[in-house]
């Protein structure tokens, strides 16, 4: 099969979260199995050298764009089976941010999807199906319905939409996409493009695409309740038969302690002194206190609302006064920034924060703490405890969407699970469960190698969910 994946983040070349990885490391699995996937992606200059010095200029055209007209190259270059495609418009992406400073993303993402559906037909690549992820790829899929389905090139071709985080939907003026997008008055309606009196380019993807998929089958479930519905759920529920949760992989090549070279020191199972080592060296590195019996917990990702971090403040002094070390990796919202820097100086060689996306330093803390904390408030998939599991890190998490579809809490009558969880979205809870891990850590810890052991053998790997949704690109094509 043909497959195109339109993505505006996508490891190696650019990241600020999760769905990078999932693009990044899906679309080689794709073409293991032996379809002919490419990906395109925005040419941001933020790129590094590295992988600009390999992009190689295939052609160029002109997007027309209400009255403007845009220049676009194309650029591309072929790794590990993919063909990936960087679509460059200095003003658009020659900028020092990815997202949101310059108040025109309907603009950017507009261009970036007229387009991908621009330069299919001079590529001479006709997809089967076009794989369009999160808001802002969401547009693809409408205008490939409403503006281009009736032109023969791309008579037939199938689209799914993938929701990585509902939460962000790109919401913006009507009047401002109608005059990037030129979409006619008759489409802004409620069963159509309009959202609350605003354009979404989520409800656009979400209403035009033949299959919606999201990233883990509690995801799928809760999106459809207000709760976690983020006021698309009503719609969500009319398009039910057409959702699908699919539990995201990690790159387990990428992410394999017995082969790390981010690592201080690679280890196994076989040989978990490594892990101790690992502990000792990460302490050190972070200025916290150097001792292996202290259990130290992890946490690694955007510090944001949605990673339940209001929890962690709420009982931050409490938790402190336990025997316990923190490692805080990651950047965002000002409120945890200040927090935690605080939190540093009052409780110093305890606790530690690290503000910066650190790959390096990342591997490190999966390795070197004996925890990892994730009480999200909702969670797509989450990458971060299956990093942690495979590390033989042990996960402590809030029963939401893919958390609660991969962490299992131990149960102490049958000695089941792989981790520790709760299900209210309450301080209180968190702590009486970190406490019970400490409980472990210090009264018991054949229980914590047992769990430990069972993370470390499990299967993270993209195999089972890449054939899931080949089946789903599968069914779309289906000749009746
Ligand atoms: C978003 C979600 C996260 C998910 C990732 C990749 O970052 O917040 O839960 O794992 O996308 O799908």
């Amino acid at each position: 099969m043909n497959i195109l994946f339109t993505a505006s983040e996508c490891v190696p070349f650019v990241k600020t979260g999760g769905l990078a990885d999932v693009v990044g490391s899906l679309a080689p699995v794709l073409a293991k199995l032996g379809h002919d996937v490419r990906v395109m992606l925005p040419m941001y200059t933020s790129i590094p050298q590295q992988w600009q010095q390999q992009m190689q200029f295939v052609l160029n055209f002109d997007v027309q764009l209400g009255w403007r007209r845009q220049y676009c190259g194309v650029l591309s270059l072929k790794k590990d089976g993919v063909t990936y495609y960087f679509l460059d418009n200095k003003y658009y992406f020659g900028r020092p941010y990815i997202y949101g400073l310059g108040g025109d993303e309907y603009e950017r993402y507009g261009f970036f999807c007229r387009a991908v559906l621009n330069a299919l037909p001079l590529l001479e690549f006709k997809p089967d199906v076009i794989h369009a992820h999160d808001w802002q790829s969401g547009m693809v899929p409408a205008l490939l319905r409403i503006q281009y389905m009736h032109l023969p090139f791309y008579a037939g071709i199938k689209s799914v939409f993938t929701i990585h985080n509902l939460q962000y939907q790109g919401i913006f003026g009507i009047k401002e996409v109608q005059d990037v997008l030129g979409l006619g008055d008759g489409l802004w309606s409620s069963d159509k493009l309009e959202c609350y009196g605003c354009a979404n380019f989520m409800k656009a993807g979400l209403v035009y695409c033949d299959a919606i998929s999201t990233v883990s089958p509690s995801y799928a479930e809760e999106i459809t309740t207000a709760y976690y519905g983020e006021r698309l759920d009503g719609l969500i529920r009319t398009r039910k038969d057409a959702l699908y949760g699919v539990l995201n992989g990690i790159d387990t090549e990428e992410y394999d302690p017995e082969h790390d070279k981010l690592i201080f020191e690679p280890y196994s199972l076989k040989t978990l002194e490594g892990k101790a080592e690992n502990k000792r060296r990460l302490q050190a590195e972070l200025g916290l206190t150097v001792d292996e019996g202290i259990p130290l917990i992890g946490m690694v990702g955007r510090l944001t609302n949605q990673k339940g971090l209001d929890l962690v403040d709420s009982v931050l002094g409490d938790l402190m006064n336990e025997r316990v070390q923190l490692a805080v990796l990651g950047m965002g919202d000002a409120r945890y920034t200040n927090l935690f820097s605080w939190a540093e100086g009052q409780y110093r060689g305890r606790f530690a924060a690290r503000f910066a996306m650190d790959a390096t330093l990342a591997h490190k803390v999966y390795a070197g703490a004996d925890f990892f904390l994730m009480p999200s408030l909702f969670e797509p998939c989450g990458l971060s405890q299956l990093i942690a599991m495979r590390y033989g890190t042990l996960p402590i998490v809030r029963e939401t969407g893919g958390l609660r579809d991969t962490v299992l809490s131990y149960n102490e009558y049958n000695g089941e699970g792989n981790g520790f969880t709760f299900l209210n979205y309450n301080a209180r809870d968190m702590f009486t469960v970190i406490k019970r891990a400490l409980y472990f850590y210090e009264n018991d810890k054949a229980v914590l190698a047992s769990l430990q052991k069972r993370g470390m053998q499990g299967d993270y790997s993209w195999t089972h969910s890449a054939r899931d949704y080949v089946a789903i690109y599968e069914k779309l094509t289906a000749k009746a």
